[in-house]
């Protein structure tokens, strides 16, 4: 029997190694897999063909329709199973969406960990990802102002890792026994259950001024990190702190980071509140089009780490999750890369079941005593019990793709059958012996621990203002007024007085007096006259989200709106979306309407003319990252519709590159300069003018649009200005010298 069983598992081993060349989890979830457009007939769950799948079984002839009737076990069946369809959604991070994709190692980290996937550099592990909202319900909007939720499952040849992260580093309590209290704060209040997905209201103000461990994550909570442009444009952080161990046995703490390589890039908040109604599903869209047209979304996957010696080396406590280690003190080192792919099938069983732990981790690597991550290897594993019952592991979303073999057995929906005589260890067969280190198995470090049982953090975990200044003080100027606008727009939320005077005229005075007595101002608080906390000044490197650029300036994946209503210019229309396509981009034609658009001189005698991608209408600046408008006598007509002309001023206003060549300068003229001392290029000029980010050019000629441009900031030819404007992702200089704020939008 044992030697039977031992064949089964070296039969599984086999089974996994001979697909190595192939994706493993694809070899693995495709037993599972059904093609749902095959043309077989339908059948009940248990098998049997349906004739009629659209009346129910009834009392009836031709003339009249008589009673239902309880015997119909396929309708029943139906009923039945769509009465059954909703899981509970998850208590956090209910709103999510997820993609399939590869890691791979630029250099082995093997001086620091023995795992496998962070030393085998010949690898390509298959991942899971889901990116997720925190606050709201799983319909809410995708750019409510919100942490991004970050879990990656790497499906590893020694089991499942997951690394469960947020796109902000830190995080806003110490202690886990706190979490329950944070998210009842954040989620909406209990009596109305008001606000969805958002943090303005006054529990949320109420609960983080209570908790001054919460003042760090609440400054980036309000930065431009909670709204992101996309999920492909946001870094991933591990948060808690983690351990590694090498081959020697020697351990280091880390911090796991995900660094994107399109550069960290935002909404701006009138967009983000605009695209909450617009269009719900902005960034899950956004994901499964990159994915689908092939511009992968990619990110280095970096650690920091600190040998077990230097761990009280430092100012802050480096188990205290609401503390970065400053790139400065810690360096990123990059030895990964990570790409997405692949979208599900179905979303349902592929990323609603997705479900990951923190405790699961794979030799060479292991926990740390970080408070918050302690209580979080208790939580995950819980609520996926709730959610999805106790073999939520056998779904094919959650198994692991290496050998999986052990004697839990049984529970709700139990699926794996296991052959033989016995179920557990030890067994007079020795039937699934457990391995030692050598041969793979997990081995916790044996580190020694000594204390006095009390409910306290050690004393580095009370300071609670010095990187909350850090980080305040590291900001761009436009990332700052970003800050006391979006602190502006939350307390002016809540009602309560308390709550808006102690956190203007206290918790903001600790971090920066100037800031505290702006927003204190207009949101109706005291006016705070003192700095509460001295603030050195101090910055560290790699806050500030401007520090992250892509490596060239680039336009791949960018929406990019084309504007044309019959008449529009031929040359500057069929070569600018050639020159879209060929940066990488996707080029949206936006007309004024659906049917056949004819260029100037064109008819439907002579041409069949363009069918738009969407009328405009059906659309919003807000979906595009920039809007070119060709020349041609479609002007008269475009400037002529309101809509239209809003277009061109919200763009600019949410500081988006407009591009427009011929006769579109005079209509963007109209628009802008009716406010703005525009300076553009004249219709029938030659040169290429770029004022803040908006590109014109007089005439131009097929050659304007060759292929061969480049984005560069020096580029003198319309294309490559443009580009390089639409590159630089926003022009916050237009904010910050007034002229978006001088436009009605
Ligand atoms: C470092 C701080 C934390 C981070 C970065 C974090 C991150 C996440 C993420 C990304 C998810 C969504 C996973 C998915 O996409 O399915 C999640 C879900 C969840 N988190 Fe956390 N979390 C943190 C703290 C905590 C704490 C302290 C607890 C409880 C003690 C907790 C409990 C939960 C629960 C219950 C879920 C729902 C899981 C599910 O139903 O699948 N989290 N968290």
């Amino acid at each position: 029997m044992a030697a039977a069983i031992a064949s089964g598992l070296n039969k599984a081993q086999q089974a996994t190694q001979s697909v190595s060349s192939k994706d493993k989890k694809i070899v693995d979830v495709s037993r599972d897999t059904v093609d749902a457009h095959s043309h077989e007939p339908q059948t009940t769950d248990h098998g049997v063909r349906i004739e009629n799948p659209d009346n129910w079984l009834k009392v009836a002839d031709g003339r009249k329709t008589g009673p239902s009737l309880l015997e119909d076990q396929i309708a029943r069946e139906k009923i039945h199973r769509f009465d059954h369809e909703r899981i509970p959604e998850r208590v956090v991070h209910a709103r999510g969406t997820g993609a399939f994709g590869n890691f791979t190692l630029y250099e082995s980290a093997e001086d620091v960990s023995h795992a496998g996937i962070l030393t085998d550099t010949s690898r390509n592990t298959p991942v899971f990802i889901r990116f997720s909202t925190v606050q709201g319900s799983r319909g809410s909007a995708d750019t409510v102002r919100d942490v991004r939720g970050f879990a990656v499952k790497f499906y590893t040849d020694e089991g499942n890792w997951d690394i469960v992260g947020n796109n902000i580093p830190v995080f806003f309590i110490q202690d886990s026994i706190k979490f329950p209290d944070f998210v009842h704060a954040v989620k909406p209040e209990p009596h109305n259950e008001v606000p969805q997905a958002q943090t303005a209201h006054n529990n949320f103000w109420d609960f983080v001024y209570l908790h001054p461990e919460a003042t760090h994550m609440f400054m980036w909570a309000m930065s431009d990190r909670a709204i992101p442009r996309s999920y492909r444009m946001m870094q991933g952080f591990g948060v808690n702190t983690y351990t590694l161990i090498n081959k020697e046995g020697k351990r280091h703490f880390v911090k796991f980071h995900f660094i994107p390589n399109l550069g960290v890039h935002s909404l701006v908040w009138d967009e983000a509140l605009k695209l909450a109604g617009q269009d719900p599903d902005f960034h899950r869209k956004d994901l499964m089009e990159a994915i689908d047209s092939g511009a992968y979304p990619q990110w280095d996957f970096a650690i920091q780490t600190i040998p077990e010696e230097k761990e009280h080396d430092f100012d802050f406590d480096i188990l205290d999750a609401t503390k970065v280690w400053p790139e400065d003190l810690v360096p990123l080192r990059r030895i990964g890369k990570l790409e997405l792919n692949r979208n599900v099938d179905e979303f349902f069983p592929q990323t609603e079941q997705a479900a990951f732990c923190t405790s699961h981790i794979v030799p060479g690597i292991d926990f740390s005593d970080d408070p918050l991550l302690q209580g979080r290897n208790f939580s995950y594993f819980d609520t996926q019990i709730s959610r999805l019952g106790i073999n939520w592991e056998e779904l094919p979303i959650n198994r692991p793709v290496c050998p999986m073999m052990n004697f839990n057995r049984d529970g709700a929906m139990r699926h794996r059958i296991s052959k033989g005589t016995v179920n557990y260890w030890p067994n007079r067969f020795e039937a699934l012996p457990p391995a030692k280190a050598e041969e793979g198995a997990f081995t916790s470090y044996p580190e020694k621990i000594s204390g006095i049982k009390k409910r306290a953090l050690s004393e580095k975990f009370r300071d609670h203002h010095t990187q909350a200044q850090m980080f305040y003080n590291s900001m761009s100027e436009h990332e700052k007024a970003h800050i006391k606008k979006a602190l502006t727009f939350e307390l002016d939320h809540c009602d309560d007085p308390i709550v808006y005077e102690r956190l203007a005229g206290t918790r903001l005075a600790e971090i920066d007096l100037n800031l505290a007595q702006q927003v204190a101002e207009l949101v109706g608080a005291p006016i705070p006259q003192k700095q509460l906390m001295p603030n050195p000044g101090h910055r560290a490197k790699g806050l500030s989200q401007t520090e992250f650029p892509p490596e060239k300036p680039t336009i791949a994946s960018r929406r990019i709106a084309i504007l044309i209503g019959d008449g529009y210019d031929q040359v500057a229309f069929t070569g600018m979306k050639m020159a879209i396509k060929a940066a990488g981009a996707l080029p949206f034609v936006i007309g004024t309407k659906r049917s056949p658009i004819y260029a100037q001189g064109q008819s439907p005698e002579n041409s069949k003319g363009v069918i738009a991608d969407h009328m405009y209408d059906g659309q919003r600046s807000t979906m595009f990252d920039a809007t070119f408008i060709p020349g041609g006598s479609h002007v008269t007509a475009l400037s002529k519709n309101g809509q239209l002309r809003f277009w061109i001023v919200e763009s600019f206003g949410h500081l988006k590159a407009i591009g427009a060549t011929g006769e579109a300068c005079d209509l963007v003229n109209q628009v802008l300069g009716k406010v703005l001392d525009i300076r553009l290029a004249t219709p029938t000029s030659t040169e290429c003018v770029e004022w803040y980010g908006v590109v014109t050019a007089g005439s131009t000629k097929p050659e304007s649009f060759k292929e061969s441009f480049q984005i560069a900031k020096a580029a003198k030819d319309f294309v490559g200005q443009f580009f390089y404007q639409i590159a630089q992702h926003r022009n916050y200089q237009r904010e910050l010298d007034g002229l978006s704020a001088a436009l009605d939008w």
